[in-house]
């Protein structure tokens, strides 16, 4: 008798049941077409412009990789790339092409049906019909009304946004939609109203006494609103639409449905802080003017601008807060490639007051020529610090180099980091080596810390550090392990990703023969595509190599490794020695000092 083991049953893992189902070739292959290529595919990438493939599909790997912009990963990373939609989105539209049923997933937001989610857009638009209303025809409207004129808004404008107010009567809205089918759960869901307690049935508006801003996707949909207190006393300033099943905030862009479609004819993105600077901006004729509305600006909004131009110009308020967001801006900007530009307003707080104060001509003054944001990190960074001093100069180093380091250019990196020592009255070869340590020590704590959240995986592979490439070969040829545990221990790792290199050992100990899939299912999800892709580049750089050049290959990284680990202990060592010196302590320490040189030399 044959035992039959219902195996179905047992996968319950969605994701394991739908990689299991479809294969990447057939996907990657409903988008582009492949050619084959030995035990390979090849295509031109679908993510950049090209003429010679560089992009890879591996069958055995399950992997479809860009060598070329470094963008690609697994079926599911590939589908979100493709359709610039989020791992759940990703998720489902596999999940139905597999033929799996998602019941098992239980309610998850982004689950609901098409219907239920119409109903909470009609309750947001009913809400924000309720809000223009309440400001043309209420007492308390009309004073609001009077504000906004007075800050330089037109009826137009005024309409075109579909500015409102949020009165202070209690449940105002709540007993407006009531009449209107809404119930309670619909408006509680979309964070019109909020429960008072957990207990009763017992509500209240979530915005009264507030000028109501409504936030529209790029679809023109209603999906949030933001509140702005009318008087400063009232806290917060801005009351914003909580996350819900039709609002995200990292992912919207307030004023975008309006201004896309010349965003995309004058090739620029101007990203401003508040809503009242889109307005101004609007009205004033730059309609290309956004703002994150809320939050910092995130990739995912960027990855959103992508589609419809290169170039953003960042124009945040004149505080120092506004500095931080324009720091913060340049940095995942330059990871998502875009051409960045900075404006800085000399003389007032905001794109909307300088406006107001000076005109429209002070603004456009100021906008026919942005910074280029080099010139803004260099500039800034240089009058901030004493350079006559250590301190000032490292001060200098840690604010250009992180953003000199993601320079594609090789050309313009090159030209930088002259301009940088020639400023700093060094050597370029001194920056070169600042730098080299900069971008070892960042990359990894990147790969295994930020990499989680699956959309900033993009372009960690573009320049692989000595280690990425160990773990590479590792990963393609398993047999190796045994050479590189007598070479090295978890110790001579960067503490990031001390206990990938454990991984690797524990198993091989466990005298099993290496299988990859069985070593990848230990390992956390994001590690898994990480090694495919490594190993794949590895595989597809050192086909010829024989056994034995790829046993020197990899003892020559581990080599390195392990000087390298020595040599930093080294200089922790020299620094405590001068301690131990002050101390009058010193036997000890040239003791391990001694230890650690022997050690040192092959
Ligand atoms: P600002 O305080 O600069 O406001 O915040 P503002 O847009 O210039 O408004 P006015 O001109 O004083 O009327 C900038 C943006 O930050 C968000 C809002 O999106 C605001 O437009 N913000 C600010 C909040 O979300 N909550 C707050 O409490 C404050
Ligand atoms: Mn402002």
């Amino acid at each position: 008798m044959v035992w039959a083991l219902p195996l179905q049953n047992l996968m319950l893992d969605p994701v394991e049941q739908i990689r299991g189902r479809l294969s990447i070739e057939d996907v990657v292959g409903s988008y582009v077409s492949l050619k084959k290529s030995g035990s390979h595919f090849k295509a031109l990438c679908p993510f950049h412009n090209e003429k010679t493939p560089s992009f890879v599909v591996s069958p055995d790997k399950g992997i479809a990789y860009c060598f070329g912009c470094h963008k690609g990963g697994d079926i599911f990373t590939f589908v979100q790339e493709m359709e610039r939609v989020d791992f759940k989105e990703a998720f489902t539209i596999l999940a139905d092409r597999a033929g799996i049923s998602l019941e098992f997933q239980g309610r998850g937001e982004s689950h609901k049906s098409k219907d239920e989610k119409d109903r909470l857009y009609q309750a947001m638009n009913e809400a924000s019909n309720f809000f223009v209303q309440s400001l043309r025809g209420t007492e308390g409207g009309a004073k609001v009304l009077e504000y906004l004129f007075q800050r330089g808004l037109t009826d137009d404008t005024i309409a075109k946004y579909h500015l409102g107010f949020a009165p202070d009567t209690k449940n105002a809205l709540l007993s407006h939609l009531l009449p209107k089918g809404f119930t309670h759960k619909e408006m509680a869901e979309v964070g019109l109203i909020r429960a008072l307690d957990t207990t009763t049935e017992h509500y209240r508006d979530f915005f009264f006494r507030r000028l109501m801003f409504p936030v529209h996707d790029i679809r023109g949909r209603i999906v949030a609103f933001g509140g702005r207190a009318l008087s400063p006393d009232d806290e917060p300033k801005y009351l914003n639409s909580p996350e819900t099943p039709i609002y995200h905030k990292s992912k919207t862009i307030y004023g975008l449905f309006h201004a896309k479609d010349i965003i995309k004819q004058e090739k620029r993105a101007v990203f401003v802080e508040g809503y009242m600077d889109v307005l101004a901006l609007h009205q004033a004729g730059t309609l290309s003017a956004i703002a994150s509305s809320g939050t910092a600006v995130t990739s995912e909004q960027l990855k959103e601008i992508k589609r419809f131009t290169d170039t953003v110009i960042f124009c945040f308020d004149s505080d120092s807060a506004g500095k931080m967001a324009t720091e913060r801006g340049i940095e995942i900007a330059q990871s998502a490639d875009f051409i960045i530009k900075i404006l800085r307003i000399p003389t007032a707080k905001d794109p909307a007051d300088l406006i107001k104060a000076e005109g429209v001509s002070s603004w456009e003054k100021l906008l026919a020529e942005p910074e280029p944001y080099l010139e803004f990190v260099f500039r800034t960074a240089f009058s901030e610090a004493d350079i006559e001093t250590e301190e000032g100069r490292r001060s200098v180093l840690s604010r250009v180099l992180p953003v000199i380091s993601k320079i594609s250019n090789l050309t313009e990196k090159d030209r930088r980091i002259q301009e940088l020592a020639t400023r700093l009255g060094t050597q370029p070869n001194i920056v070169y080596e600042s730098l080299a340590e900069f971008s070892k020590e960042k990359k990894w704590k990147k790969v295994f810390s930020e990499i989680p959240r699956s959309e900033s995986s993009t372009n960690v592979f573009s320049t692989p550090s000595p280690y990425d490439y160990f773990f590479g070969l590792l990963f393609e040829h398993p047999a190796l392990i045994g050479i590189v545990k007598e070479m090295l221990s978890e110790a001579h790792f960067p503490s990031s990703h001390q206990s990938l290199y454990k991984s690797f050992i524990e198993y091989y100990n466990n005298g099993a023969r290496f299988e990859r899939d069985g070593f990848l299912a230990l390992l956390p999800q994001n590690y898994r595509e990480i090694l495919s892709v490594l190993a794949l580049k590895v595989e597809l750089q050192y086909a010829e190599l024989k056994p034995e050049a790829r046993e020197e290959e990899v003892r020559r990284v581990a080599l390195w490794i392990r000087k390298k680990s020595l040599a930093e202990k080294r200089k922790k060592m020299v620094s405590s020695l001068r301690e131990a010196v002050d101390d009058g302590q010193t036997q000890e320490k040239f003791e391990e000092y001694y230890q650690l040189l022997k050690e040192m030399s092959p």
